[in-house]
């Protein structure tokens, strides 16, 4: 594996294996693949989870990192991407982790003069590889499998990546997704995948409820205007009668930053049935299967160069 991109370059089986890996990982397996390696997290786009938890699971595999500050980097000179990557490759770095606002950014990554890794750690309203790949290992760990399980994801589905990501992927292992929240979020790309239902029926027939936050920060001016935090919780929001509608081993999922009265209850964060910090938690064992997923494809594409350079001289 060279770059971690996007789910759909995954296949069934690497995304079991990851899961495996992952939990090996929690379990108390150790790796030393990163030992005397450098990591550098690029951030373009604010994060406290996905960037903590790659730096985390970084130094957990023997990594050190390099510091990365986007508003204090040279991009902010007219440095592009590519120069920037190019220069931390340059300086020693051994993986790049990117989260940016341009959808796809990697496209002006490949296919050019670039040797180190990209994990992708969310880009625009694209992907979130990696915490679509947690939130399969915690729906995993509680189920054991996806095969015929009802996922319900309720909230800003346009805007997000994390529903981009798990509607795809949860199809392809064998779950029904089916959606909620504004109308006018559910376009024909998430028609295309399942059904959109009220609130109160996804609650009471999903094993996984998927709580997305609304991304003010994507919406227009007007939309944003026009939005009431009272009605939206009120039509939308998860609170305490709607979880007692719940399956009884049903699962509350959330990928946060979660904003508490909009969807969903402040004692709803932490009730038995949510999850949302075991996918935290979670994260830093995906994210340590991910990176060594990915140096140890770039080891043996070296050991592949390196055999062919023999072959070559002798
Ligand atoms: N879930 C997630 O991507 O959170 P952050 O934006 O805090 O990284």
């Amino acid at each position: 594996m060279k770059n971690i991109l996007s789910m759909s370059q995954f296949s069934n089986q690497e995304v079991y294996d990851l899961i495996d890996r992952a939990i090996e990982f929690k379990e108390g397996k150790t790796s030393n693949v990163g030992m005397d390696k450098y990591a550098m997290n690029l951030f373009f786009e604010n994060s406290t989870r996905t960037k903590s938890s790659f730096q985390v699971a970084e130094m957990n595999l023997g990594m050190r990192e390099i510091a990365f500050e986007a508003g204090s980097s040279s991009t902010t000179k007219g440095e592009t991407l590519y120069d920037t990557v190019k220069t931390i490759e340059s300086i020693g770095a051994s993986v790049a982790v990117i989260r940016h606002s341009q959808d796809e950014f990697y496209n002006q990554l490949l296919n050019r003069n670039i040797n180190i890794p990209i994990i992708n750690a969310g880009d625009g309203t694209g992907q979130h590889p990696s915490q679509s790949l947690l939130d399969m290992m915690t729906i995993f760990e509680h189920f054991g499998q996806f095969e015929g399980l009802k996922i319900g994801i309720i909230g800003d589905l346009t805007h997000s990546r994390v529903a981009h990501s798990n509607a795809e992927i949860l199809t392809r292992l064998g779950a029904e997704v089916s959606f909620g929240g504004l109308d006018s979020w559910y376009t024909n790309e998430f028609a295309e995948i399942g059904p959109h239902m009220s609130v109160d029926d996804l609650c009471s027939e999903m094993d996984v409820v998927m709580l997305l936050r609304v991304q003010h920060e994507r919406l227009s001016a007007d939309e944003n205007k026009n939005f009431s935090k009272e009605d939206y919780f009120q039509q939308y929001g998860l609170d305490m009668r709607r979880v007692d509608m719940m399956k009884e081993d049903a699962m509350i999922m959330h990928p946060a930053p979660v904003n508490r009265g909009v969807e969903i209850a402040d004692d709803v964060v932490e009730c038995d049935k949510s999850y949302i910090f075991k996918q935290m938690q979670n994260g830093v064992f995906m994210r340590m299967a991910m990176i060594e997923a990915v140096l140890q494809g770039e080891n043996s594409a070296d050991e592949l160069i390196n055999q062919k350079r023999q072959i070559i001289l002798r």
